[in-house]
């Protein structure tokens, strides 16, 4: 842990970055463990981005969050890759190692697995197939996590058909089974399924509503909606009415960030109730 000493420096980049609520996190988890650090948010404009990086690493900093729209470009600046990173195609955390060099991670697996483990401890990802709804970054990082917890078939559906086909095929060397399913008759493919997982942005404030009728869903499949404000979505709504077994958007977000916290300052944080209001709040 670090409480003497320099104070150890992390952040988030990203263009624009006000929206970012990753400074409410790490702020929440800087003050709680007692740690001589810092988390801010940096405004870095595309067209700067190496320049940018590279004043931070120069100034000493531990590492940092990636968002928009630095999470591909910033692929081609790190001297190493996680296989997740490979996977999804994207990170979203690096890491200044100790000979200067900087690692890229893409903690977004970890932390879907990480709190469907605190969420829903009595979910058996392997017992049966999941249906993804979605195709974009978020998906490939769901695909990731449901592929390493061993889950045996897995339907992808997404409005752009063609999509959902080139994420199956860049995941299609690995041990599940991958079909994908034409947006049109998604509900078809929630027969059996046993884990539901909304990566597309419907259902968000200010967006449409998702249209996914769930009278054909198992009794016990879980429904996990990666949107998280609001917190209940329309689909969770419809699945809590069904009385299905639900997961709110908020946990993947705060776990994801347990990893880089851990890697830059030392300490593996928890995610509690305090942390959920706080990042919640408006
Ligand atoms: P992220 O990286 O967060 O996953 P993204 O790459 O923009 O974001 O992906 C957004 C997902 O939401 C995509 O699957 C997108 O479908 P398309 O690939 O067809 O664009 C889905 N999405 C967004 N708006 C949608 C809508 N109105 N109807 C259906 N799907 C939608």
């Amino acid at each position: 842990m670090h409480n003497t000493q320099t104070p150890r420096c992390a952040g988030v980049i990203g263009w624009p970055i006000a929206h970012s609520r990753s400074p409410r996190i790490h702020g929440y988890w800087l003050e709680q463990h007692n740690i001589n650090g810092t988390y801010e948010a940096v405004a870095i404009e595309p067209n700067h981005l190496e320049a940018e990086v590279a004043r931070l690493v120069a100034s000493g900093w531990a590492g940092f969050n990636v968002t928009v729209p630095h999470k591909e470009n910033i692929m081609k600046l790190l001297h190493t890759l996680s296989d997740d990173a490979r996977m999804i195609g994207a990170v979203n955390t690096v890491v200044v190692q100790p000979d200067g060099t900087l690692y890229g991670h893409n903690t977004d697996a970890f932390g879907f697995t990480e709190n469907l483990r605190e969420a829903a401890p009595q979910h058996d990802l392997s017992a049966g197939p999941a249906l993804v709804l979605g195709a974009g970054g978020a998906a490939r990082a769901v695909l990731t996590a449901l592929i390493a917890a061993g889950v045996p078939d897995i339907y992808i559906t997404n409005r752009t058909h063609a999509r959902a086909q080139l994420l199956a095929a860049d995941f299609v060397d690995g041990p599940a089974r991958l079909h994908v399913v034409p947006w049109d008759v998604r509900t078809k493919a929630l027969k059996g399924c046993h884990t539901l997982v909304n990566t597309t942005s419907l259902g968000m404030k200010g967006q449409d509503a998702l249209d996914m009728p769930l009278d054909k869903a198992p009794s016990d499949m879980l429904v996990h909606d990666i949107v998280y404000a609001p917190l209940m979505t329309p689909l969770l709504e419809a699945a809590t009415a069904r009385g299905l077994p639900t997961v709110t958007g908020i946990g993947m977000l705060l776990h994801q960030a347990r990893w880089g916290f851990s890697a830059w300052f030392g300490v593996m944080p928890e995610v509690d109730d305090a942390l959920r209001v706080r990042v919640l709040a408006p």
